[in-house]
């Protein structure tokens, strides 16, 4: 080993210097021990992107979602690892750990507070852009997908192979896997089926340590804890293993809007007694943001009630009739097609072809604060008018609520069954989110959500009031940037997102990764200061 060290050491200097980087920088000895590990001068350089790197920015920025993340002020990362091979994985790893570099790991660079690209203490960016395989095994029902795919190259491999199986997870097609299944993942098929983390059954980890881990190998607890209990805590997952589901060849959707005009008020009210109550197949949410009134000038606001059954047209019309005549759903407000095409439906996108699933960049991206809420009771009426009367607020004009029926598969689940515990007795999610373009108006915008969290305070759920781990908030408390955290002071949002599972995630962390290796904002602590 020394004599591999001595002898191509005047070769990575070139390649660091090619690289933009020289051994004289401080991330130099980072720099240095992962060229080392991989040594292959035309690997290393679509490997490794350092800040002067020509396609440093363009390798940065692919993946961001939320464009408030990719100013000029925000922190950038040292280098990007965009590694091709498993070794690369456990390299980078390694190097991080010798070299005192915090990693943050991205699949699909979605997470809303930019955590898998942003840090306030030196870091390395470890990106899975190159982990992207979909096998599909129709015989077995199942897949192995790669963290670094996306939601929608999942649902297009599936739906190449078949027409009859699907799976069930997130709305937005551009959702990366590795964030998505383990923080949850909640979709249009979450009634019938829960979430998508209910939908693993193997998965491959690479621990603090640089081991390759499977189901078996990791053992129960530590497969529990990565269905839900958050990325970049426990390890990288490169792949899942996953179970699929039966879809009907045909399934129908439908919008029906009302505004304030409309009597949108009344029929949310009377959605939130029957949404969950509806049969699995059928999953209705209700989007509420703000539109133009029929009345030259003026604003309203709209529910839009959206909904996914599993069936035909013939049978939801009567169902729908009969147990919320309310909402005067009619043949023209539906559209039958295939399951992957609802996907697209959903996302707002057109329905075909069904390849726009493949476009990472089908969706425009904005700078935005999303925050999240489960309710357990109905909110009164009045409570209704006053949210939706935020929504005329200037600081709305590119807001939304997106509010999804829970009960079904997600009410037979036990709260520990994995750490996501938002399970029976919800009715519905809330997530809010205030989007903005000009960046200086951030706080204006970040003020109002704010604000319409706090009148929200009294309807939702409480002690804790629950949120969604997947939508990140740090309003809800971050760790210290710098040294230890102590489990009272991660509770304050641990608790938040997952109840009393809290305490075993923070077990499995103090077992698996007692020196912190893994860490972010809100990753979870381990029990003891490292
Ligand atoms: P990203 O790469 O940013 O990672 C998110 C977190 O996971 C980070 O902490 C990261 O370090 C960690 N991580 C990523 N890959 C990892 C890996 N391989 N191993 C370990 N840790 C890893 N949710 C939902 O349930 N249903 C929905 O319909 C939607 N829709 C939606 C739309 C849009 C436009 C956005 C921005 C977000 C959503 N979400 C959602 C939330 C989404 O599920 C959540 O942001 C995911 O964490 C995104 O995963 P990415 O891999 O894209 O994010």
């Amino acid at each position: 080993m020394k004599f591999l060290q001595f002898s191509v050491l005047p070769f990575l200097i070139v390649i660091l210097s090619l690289n933009g980087a020289t051994l004289a920088h401080p991330y130099g000895d980072f720099l240095h021990c992962l060229s080392l590990r991989i040594s292959n001068s035309s690997t290393i350089s679509k490997v490794i992107y350092t800040q002067n790197n020509p396609s440093y920015s363009s390798v940065l920025n692919a993946s961001i979602q939320n464009t408030r993340f990719s100013t000029p002020t925000t922190p950038k990362p040292y280098a990007i690892i965009t590694p091709r091979k498993t070794s690369h994985v456990q390299s980078t790893i390694y190097c991080s750990k010798n070299h005192g570099f915090q990693l943050r790991i991205r699949s699909g660079g979605h997470d809303v507070e930019g955590v898998s690209y942003v840090s306030q203490v030196p870091f390395v960016i470890l990106d899975l852009v190159n982990f992207q395989a979909v096998k599909v095994d129709t015989k077995n029902e199942v897949v192995w997908v790669q963290s670094g795919a996306t939601t929608g190259e999942l649902y297009y491999g599936i739906a190449s192979k078949t027409q009859t199986l699907g799976f069930p997870a997130g709305i937005c097609h551009t959702i990366g896997i590795g964030g998505h299944l383990s923080g949850g993942g909640f979709g249009i098929l979450g009634r019938k089926y829960g979430l998508a983390a209910d939908h693993i059954i193997d998965a491959k980890l690479i621990d603090a340590n640089g081991r390759i881990l499977n189901r078996k190998s990791m053992g129960e607890d530590l497969f529990w804890a990565i269905r839900g209990g958050g990325g970049n805590t426990f390890g990288v997952v490169l792949a899942w293993k996953i179970k699929l589901v039966p879809v009907p060849p045909v399934v129908t959707v439908f919008t029906v809007n009302k505004n304030l005009e409309q009597n949108a008020t009344k029929i949310f009210h009377r959605w939130q007694y029957i949404a969950h109550k509806l049969p699995n197949d059928l999953f209705t949410a209700v989007w509420i943001m703000k539109v133009n009134s029929s009345q030259v000038g003026k604003k309203t606001v709209q529910a839009g009630f959206r909904g996914m059954f599993l069936g035909g047209v013939d049978e939801l019309i009567p169902l729908i009739q009969h147990e919320f005549p309310e909402l005067g759903l009619a043949k023209e407000n539906c559209t039958q097609m295939s399951w992957v095409q609802s996907i697209l439906y959903f996302g707002g996108l057109p329905i075909q072809p069904v390849e726009i699933l493949l476009n990472r960049n089908a969706l425009p991206r904005s700078s935005l604060k999303a925050k999240t809420d489960f309710v357990k009771e109905p909110i009164p009426e009045t409570g209704i008018e006053g949210f939706m009367n935020m929504f005329l607020e200037e600081e709305a004009d590119f807001a939304i609520t997106m509010i999804e029926a829970f009960g079904g598969k997600m009410d037979e689940i036990q709260e520990n069954e994995l750490p996501y515990p938002h399970r029976a007795g919800i009715l519905f999610e809330s997530t809010y989110i205030v989007q903005w373009t000009n960046e200086e108006d951030a706080g204006t915008y970040i003020n109002w959500i704010r604000r319409l969290y706090s009148y929200m305070a009294s309807y939702v759920s409480k002690s804790p009031r629950e949120a969604y781990y997947n939508y990140k908030d740090l309003d809800l408390g971050t760790n210290n940037v710098n040294g230890y955290t102590s489990y009272e002071q991660a509770s304050v949002w641990g608790l938040k997102y997952f109840k009393n599972n809290f305490k075993r995630l923070v077990q499995i962390k103090t077992m698996i990764d007692p020196m912190n290796l893994f860490r972010n904002e809100q990753s979870v602590p381990p029990l003891w200061s490292p």
